[in-house]
């Protein structure tokens, strides 16, 4: 990918309203959305459909990270691609080879399938947490997933702007990074315990920036979003 980063937004506030009210705000940008269980699971498609709404050329990623048996995994991607709007959405890696290829081997015939993402390890993980339940070292192990992932079929992962361009080596150049954790102008980084700003995302090759806090608690969110495009 990378011709040129993309900026994610978070829509992390706690209600539709006030995700909505954020959304409007910066309705003329050429950005992508990520929506997340809490509010897919309280307000399904329809919270979507009025994103879409808003601006149907907005792009939506829609973050569950399904982690089932092969079957259910594509079944539920199936419904995923189906409803039409949603241009990427992701899947656990530790999900298996087995349960990836047959998630992109269900949706391959959808029109706009979306992209699909794999999570590699979750970055709430130390090295001993992450070793308790994968008994393995998260690097080497992630790497692994990454690869995973690749001789899957999908086409990208999650992961940490630090891990881009490592598993981009490990994979292919267009192999697909969105990457959290990023504070564009060194921002306050919250509870991330590593950040990245806009030079180094970019100097590792990521392709998409995931950011939330820096531009809904600004109080001008619209001039963060048009600096942050400016910048990249
Ligand atoms: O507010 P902030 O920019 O830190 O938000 C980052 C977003 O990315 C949040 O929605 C968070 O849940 C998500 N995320 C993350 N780290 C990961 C995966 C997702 O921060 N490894």
């Amino acid at each position: 990918m990378n011709n040129s980063m993309k900026l994610c937004i978070s829509l992390d506030l706690p209600t539709a309203k006030e995700n909505l009210d954020l959304v409007r705000e910066i309705k003329d940008f050429d950005v992508w959305l990520k929506v997340g269980f809490r509010s897919f699971i309280r307000d399904g498609r329809k919270f979507l459909e009025d994103l879409k709404a808003i601006n149907p050329n907005f792009k939506i990623f829609l973050d569950l990270k399904l982690y089932d048996i092969p079957n259910t995994m594509a079944d539920a991607a199936e419904e995923i691609a189906k409803f039409g709007i949603v241009d990427m959405f992701n899947v656990h890696a530790s999900a298996g080879v087995e349960a990836m290829s047959t998630v992109m081997h269900r949706i391959k015939d959808i029109p706009n399938k979306p992209l699909v993402l794999a999570v590699t390890a979750l970055t709430s993980f130390d090295n001993e947490a992450f070793k308790a339940v994968y008994n393995e070292d998260i690097t080497s192990k992630a790497r692994q997933f990454a690869k995973d992932t690749h001789v899957s079929g999908i086409d990208g992962v999650v992961c940490s702007a630090f891990e881009s361009l490592d598993i981009k080596n490990n994979t292919s150049l267009d192999f697909i990074t969105l990457c959290p954790g990023i504070r564009p102008f060194g921002e306050d980084a919250g509870d991330q315990k590593r950040v990245a700003d806009i030079p180094f995302s970019k100097e590792n090759k990521v392709d998409f920036i995931v950011v939330g806090r820096p531009i809904y608690k600004a109080s001008n969110p619209s001039e963060v979003v048009e600096k942050i495009l400016s910048n990249i």
